[in-house]
């Protein structure tokens, strides 16, 4: 008999084209760019054997008991999971699927775009260009900082901290620092990075990269203490999840020139309304969520999310499995 998986987005045609050729599965689709609603979702998961989701929806005991008791797999197509109830899909028995690796280059990629744009203030340079501040050439306007001999902290070193820190190293940083909840030596090793603790990480970062997940331990970690003990001179990155800064002690920080800027692919909530005082700030660049957004590595995260989903529902280990 067939599997009922519901698909709640428009997921890119890698991904459709797995579950459509499958004849293991009965798919139903949002098709949609946008959101599936949430009163919809809770009706369509209804005795669903499968459910390919994205970071926008929230698997929680709600939605677990509006699916009911089919349920064996939730596959979501993103390496964040902090939008599902992990206890509940383990008492539960259900598996989950999600999409780290593959991401893995973008996500780096995008990381050193966000914080030289940010260190050299490309996105108010291109705005004065633009909208007549360009007089004349003069010497230290739009001045901002270089990477080389500085000092880069990384805050969670994972698979993605050491994606940053290969990409960072070819512009002669000095030195790579990074913290954790315990030292990652044989991933430290690669990158010659040396583990200090979190006051240590602030103090002596030129430029900071937030890596981590966000779990109840990282919540709104980068908060007034962290930014307290940061330089002057020092630039914020974040394209992790936006729950792990604390908004209002980052917009304090960056008005009052404790941080000289911020690079944020991240925030809470997302949208970040456009009335918001963070975007307010010339040394603040925000940009929507975008990280993992090429081409290849959104097809390559939409069929991985759809191989888990069948690998999940035949019984069989995923290619990616998150372990409950
Ligand atoms: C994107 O933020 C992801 O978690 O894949
Ligand atoms: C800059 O354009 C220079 O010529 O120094």
């Amino acid at each position: 008999t067939l599997a009922r998986v519901y698909v709640s987005r428009k997921v890119p045609p890698q991904g459709l084209d797995i579950l459509r050729k499958s004849a293991q599965v009965q798919m139903e689709l949002w098709d949609s760019d946008d959101p599936v609603p949430r009163r919809e979702l809770l009706k369509k998961v209804k005795g669903c054997d499968g459910l390919l989701c994205v970071l926008t929806e929230k698997i929680d005991s709600e939605l677990l008991d509006a699916a009911g008791p089919n349920l064996k797999v939730v596959s979501t197509m993103s390496v964040g999971f902090d939008h599902l109830s992990l206890d509940q899909l383990k008492k539960r028995g259900i598996r989950v699927g999600y999409t780290p690796e593959v991401l893995t280059d973008a996500v780096a990629e995008l990381t050193v775009a966000l914080l030289l744009a940010t260190s050299r203030r490309l996105i108010e340079a291109t705005h004065e260009a633009k909208t007549g501040g360009w007089g004349t050439w003069r010497t230290l306007w739009l001045c901002g900082y270089e990477l080389a001999n500085s000092t880069v902290g990384i805050l969670g070193l994972g698979r993605i901290g050491v994606a940053i820190a290969e990409r960072l190293k070819p512009f002669k940083v000095k030195k790579l620092i990074y913290t954790d909840v315990v030292p990652r030596p044989e991933l430290a090793e690669a990158i010659q990075a040396e583990f200090v603790s979190m006051d240590e990480l602030a103090r002596q970062s030129d430029f900071l990269a937030v890596c981590c997940a966000l779990t109840p331990d990282t919540q709104g970690i980068c908060n007034k203490n962290l930014f307290s003990k940061m330089k002057n001179t020092a630039i914020f990155v974040n394209t992790s999840r936006g729950g792990v800064v604390n908004q209002e002690d980052l917009y304090e920080a960056l008005s009052s020139g404790q941080i000289a800027g911020a690079g944020l692919d991240v925030t809470t909530p997302e949208p970040l309304p456009n009335n918001h005082p963070l975007f307010t700030l010339k040394n603040c660049v925000i940009l929507p969520h975008i990280a993992s957004a090429s081409y290849t590595t959104r097809n390559a995260m939409s069929a991985l999310a759809a191989n888990n989903l069948l690998a999940g529902l035949r019984g069989e280990p995923m290619p990616k499995e998150l372990q409950l």
